[in-house]
Parts: C-alpha cells; sequence; structure tokens
C-alpha cells in the first residue's frame, strides 16, 4: 500500500476569463516544483483551450460532458470537443450539476462512460447533503450514488473518486476528520465490491471547503488520497500551499 500519488485538482466552477491566465501559470509553476503530488485544474470550457496553451505541462480539464458524440443538444459540448481543444480530463457529477442541472446517477455513468472513451480521465463525484447526514444515511447514499454512477470497467488510471459533503461546499464548513475516514473507507469498501483489487489503486480526493489551513490535516486522513478544491483553487497563494500540504503528506 501507498503506492497512490496524492491528486489535488482545482474547480475554477463559473469563475475565470482570459485575465485569470496569469494566475494559472503560476499554478502551474507550483506544480511542476512539486514532483510528488499530482495536480490539475478544472476551468470553464471557455478557458480550457487557452489555458493548455499557457500552462502545457499543467493537466487542463472541464468540469461536466455530454454524454452523447454529437447530435441536436443545443448549448451543450462533447467529450470529445474538450479533448480536441486541450482537455485532458473531466469531473462529471458534481453536486452543483445534480442540483442545478437535475443530472442522475444514470446520467453520470453515461458522461463518465463518454469521457473514457474520448480519451479523458475523470473525476467523478458524490456526496450527501446535511438533511441525509443527520438523518444516518450519508454513507448509504454515497456508496449507492458511485454504484450507480461509476462505469462497470472504471479503472485507477482513468477515473477518480471525489467526495464532496454538499454542505460542507462554500460554507467554511469541514467534516470531523474521524466523519472523513469512516467515509473513505466504506467507499473503499464499495469499491472493493464493484472493481476487486483495482479499488486499491484508485484515488479518493476530498472536497468541501479544503483550504491552506486545514489540508494537511484533511490530508493525512487515512484513504484521503488529495483534494477537490472550489474556492481556495482561483488563485495561487490559496492554491499553492494546498499542493505544498499534498507533497508534504507523501
Ligand atoms: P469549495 O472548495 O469552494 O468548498 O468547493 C468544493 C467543490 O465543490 C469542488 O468541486
Amino acid at each position: 500500500m501507498g503506492a497512490r500519488r496524492k491528486f489535488v485538482a482545482g474547480n475554477w466552477k463559473m469563475h475565470g476569463m482570459a485575465g485569470s491566465l496569469s494566475e494559472l501559470q503560476l499554478i502551474a509553476a507550483a506544480a511542476d516544483a512539486s514532483k510528488s503530488v499530482d495536480v490539475a485544474l478544472c476551468v470553464p470550457s471557455t478557458l480550457i483551450a487557452r489555458a493548455a496553451d499557457a500552462a502545457p505541462t499543467l493537466p487542463i480539464g472541464a468540469q461536466d460532458c455530454h454524454q452523447a458524440e454529437h447530435g441536436a443538444h443545443t448549448g451543450c459540448v462533447s467529450a470529445a470537443m474538450l479533448a480536441e481543444v486541450g482537455a485532458r480530463l473531466t469531473i462529471v457529477g458534481h453536486s452543483e450539476r445534480r442540483q442545478d442541472q437535475q443530472e442522475s446517477n444514470a446520467d453520470i455513468k453515461a458522461k463518465a462512460e463518454a469521457a473514457h472513451a474520448a480519451g479523458l480521465s475523470v473525476i467523478l463525484c458524490c456526496g450527501e447533503t446535511e438533511a441525509q447526514r443527520d438523518a444516518g444515511q450519508a454513507i448509504a447514499r454515497v456508496t449507492a450514488q458511485i454504484a450507480e454512477s461509476m462505469p462497470d470497467d472504471a479503472s485507477a488510471d482513468w477515473l477518480t473518486i471525489a467526495y464532496e459533503p454538499i454542505w460542507a461546499i462554500g460554507t467554511g464548513r469541514v467534516p470531523q476528520t474521524s466523519d472523513v475516514a469512516e467515509m473513505h473507507g466504506a467507499i473503499r469498501v464499495k469499491l472493493r465490491d464493484l472493481i476487486g483489487e483495482e479499488a486499491d489503486a484508485m484515488r479518493i480526493l476530498y472536497g468541501g471547503s479544503m483550504n491552506g489551513g486545514n489540508a494537511a490535516e484533511l490530508l493525512a486522513v487515512s484513504d484521503v488520497d488529495g483534494g477537490l478544491v472550489g474556492g481556495a483553487s482561483l488563485s495561487a497563494d490559496k492554491f499553492v500551499p494546498i499542493i505544498e500540504a499534498a507533497a508534504s503528506a507523501s
């Protein structure tokens, strides 16, 4: 064990215009310097091509893709289109899309399969609401999301799980480390059920109000293999300390 490299991915959500590329280059420089950690940045699709040009060593990702290769889907973008402009990965199943776009587990599974078919790596998100946690259903809900949305042939070389408790996203609240350990351990067990030994190589990221102040503690939790970072990934001065914390935890 211990073979899983830490992975820190930023999710810029609907933030970032051309003026943000200088920040992205600072992040890329820190990522280059920290050789023991994998780093990626998922930017708005409008920025992917320029981001990939501006920081060729930093894997640039999308935040969603459509499950179809092409077709009459106004406003949508396929995985192959994202790959063509320089994306190397995509997030699927983020809770904001599950809520705002009513994406189902079946949709998310199809998106992950489409992304893989187009050569993209995938960060598959899962996470419970506060009401589900309060009702004692967090582990059941999250493991069911994974069972229903992860492709059957998923493997660690192209798919990463991100556990993001919805109530911790953008709120400044983080779960107790014991709750994070319990959840990540339960996810590992579910992954073993689903994909056997491959589960031990698959990375499970924590996301939700991760910042330079709490990253070291979260990244030291057993089965936490990195972070998916929203707000604190928007600037190098906030994101680089998280990359450094991951390097120290490696
Ligand atoms: P914050 O880090 O802003 O809480 O966002 C987490 C997230 O949703 C990353 O996908």
